[in-house]
């Protein structure tokens, strides 16, 4: 029987990349809709790993369950590491990502190619049922583009560029994406851990 892994995002994008990753027969990925779900959780914490384990906590403790929750984001070296934590509510949550793709670039406007360094970070919580904690963290190096480029992806992957690959990562593939993104490979750090957690048996 397969074990049942919830993942604690409601966002499609990154439910779809995370099953691809995940992918595996021991395990049942759900989204949280489809565990059945609702839960509002603020996030309230500093870094990308503390509202990680804010998530999968509050998840966690709701539904007893392995909970997965990532936190990640856009650091942007020239805007003091902006939009950071915050890069969800850039401009207001319900902002598109044109508007918001295009302010930055907008904001980085003159920056010279060798300053436009940013990344995207992505940390990963898991909630054991036991009540413990592990996390991991990983980041994909690029630049700031001056336009947007390419439909794949999600949120500011179309002004994200990456020199070695001569294409933003909205121009990846998902597999291409996975392979070397923040959250894959944050995601396949978890997977190992996953992999090595034993369910305590209850003995009376
Ligand atoms: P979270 O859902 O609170 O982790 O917010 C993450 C936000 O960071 C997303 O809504 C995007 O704005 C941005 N972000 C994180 N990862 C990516 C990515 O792989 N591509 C594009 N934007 C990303």
């Amino acid at each position: 029987m397969s074990r049942k892994i919830i993942f604690a995002t409601s966002n499609p994008g990154k439910m779809k990349e995370i099953k691809e990753i995940l992918n595996d027969p021991e395990w049942e990925v759900l989204s949280m809709k489809e565990a059945g779900i609702s839960a509002e959780v603020v996030e309230d914490g500093t870094t990308f790993e503390e509202n990680a384990i804010i998530k999968a906590k509050a998840i966690g403790e709701i539904c007893g369950e392995i909970v997965l929750a990532d936190d990640s984001g856009l650091e942007i070296d020239f805007l003091n590491k902006e939009p950071g934590v915050y890069s969800a509510r850039y401009l207001g949550e319900d902002t598109s990502y044109t508007i918001k793709n295009n302010h930055l670039i907008s904001r980085m406007d003159g920056v010279e190619d060798e300053k436009r360094t940013a990344r995207f970070v992505c940390a990963i919580a898991a909630y054991f049922p036991d009540g413990s904690i592990q996390t991991t963290y990983a980041s994909m190096e690029g630049r700031i583009g001056y336009e947007e480029k390419g439909a794949n992806g999600f949120g500011y992957d179309p002004i994200f560029y990456l020199p070695e690959m001569g294409c933003t990562s909205a121009e990846l593939t998902m597999e291409q994406k996975n392979a070397i993104s923040h959250r894959g490979k944050a995601l396949v750090q978890m997977k190992e851990i996953l992999r090595q957690y034993q369910p305590q048996t209850k003995s009376n």
